[in-house]
């Protein structure tokens, strides 16, 4: 039986839910305090979850003692306060992506977590998962060759009125839905592409709402992705090499339960299929306990520098399009 965590939610919307039920089948997990803005918020939260202490505020978790890491659920634009905090607390913690608004910002929290021996990660769910593992170790053992390109896109709409659509809390389609092609194709081809060329689409509301985005790397390999707001959900990936490829194009690619290698004359060279234990937000829950279990301080999985490196690459493509927030 695996050592008890106690888990402290920051924030009280709609991801922070989903993943109080992907711990119920994360072994060892204890779904423990739910701090929200509001007490009477925390306490619907906390009973809707099973959680035994509700907090009205981020700050009175924090100096519970019982808490042994914290998940931050809150819009992107408070991530640089609420991480700032916790570690300040002296707290372990994930962090909903994208980790802050700039590669500045990031680089200042992760250098405070490694100076404070406190585990932070980035709540980059994908790369945890067993279907993307899985893909991962298929490129390494050359299963389709060397991979001379990535195409990667995810569209979304929302609601009026929807933090996407919100500037002020540091919404848009790159930091919100551009983050997984950027770090999903960094998986593939590396984090540290040698050019960065894109165009935004800015729209409504001060917040871009398309980007296409092309990295080059070594060799003339290449990445091209897409991301934009307005539009059903979809979200596509396809991996291609020199002997095969890997196209997720059912579904959407960042939580695949299966998947397939084939080769030019679409002969199956790999495939696997793994369903999820719950909704697909366990595997990173069990990642984070893992590494805290064995004293860890950073995931080998989800590194502080490909979430650095690729905060730096949206950074590179809002430089392009000449599009900032006041507040960072
Ligand atoms: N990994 C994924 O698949 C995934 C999917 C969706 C979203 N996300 C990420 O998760 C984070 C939250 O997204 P969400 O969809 O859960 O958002 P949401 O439903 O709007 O919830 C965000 C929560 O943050 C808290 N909050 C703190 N400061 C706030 C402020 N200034 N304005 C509004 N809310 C504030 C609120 O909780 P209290 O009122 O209880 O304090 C609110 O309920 C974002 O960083 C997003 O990028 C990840």
């Amino acid at each position: 039986m695996n050592r008890e965590i106690r888990w402290g939610f920051m924030g009280t919307g709609r991801i922070a839910g989903c993943f109080a039920k992907a711990l119920t089948v994360a072994e060892g997990a204890v779904c423990y305090a739910a701090a929200s803005r509001t007490l009477e918020k925390g306490k619907s939260f906390a009973a809707e979850y099973g959680f035994a202490k509700a907090y009205g505020s981020y700050e009175e978790m924090l100096r519970d003692d019982a808490v042994d890491v914290v998940y931050i659920a809150t819009p992107v634009r408070e991530h640089y306060n609420n991480i700032k905090m916790c570690l300040e607390a002296g707290k372990h913690l994930l962090c909903e992506k994208a980790l802050t608004v700039n590669a500045a910002q990031a680089r200042q929290v992760v250098a405070l977590a490694r100076e404070k021996h406190l585990f932070l990660m980035e709540a980059m769910w994908t790369k945890c998962q067993p279907v993307f593992r899985r893909m991962r170790q298929w490129v390494e053992d050359g299963v389709i060759g060397e991979v001379q390109a990535v195409d990667i896109n995810f569209y979304t709409a929302a609601g009026k009125g929807h933090r996407l659509y919100r500037h002020e809390l540091a919404g848009g389609a790159l930091l919100d839905l551009g983050y997984y092609p950027v770090i999903c194709a960094g998986s593939f081809l590396g984090s540290r592409p040698k050019a960065v060329l894109s165009h935004s689409v800015i729209g409504k509301g001060n917040v871009d709402y398309l980007d296409s985005i092309i990295l080059e790397y070594e060799g003339g390999k290449f990445a091209h992705l897409l991301c934009g707001l307005g539009t059903k959900k979809t979200a596509s990936m396809y991996i291609l090499g020199t002997k095969g490829r890997i196209s997720l194009q059912d579904g959407l690619f960042f939580m695949a339960e299966r998947a397939q290698a084939v080769d030019f004359e679409d002969n199956v060279l790999a495939s696997c299929e793994e369903p999820f234990l719950m909704n697909g937000y366990e595997y990173e829950a069990m990642e984070v306990m893992d590494c805290i279990r064995e004293g860890k301080t950073e995931s080998a999985l989800v590194t502080l520098d490909d979430t650095v490196a690729g905060m730096e690459i949206l950074d590179r493509c809002r430089a392009d399009a000449g599009f900032y927030y006041e507040f960072e």
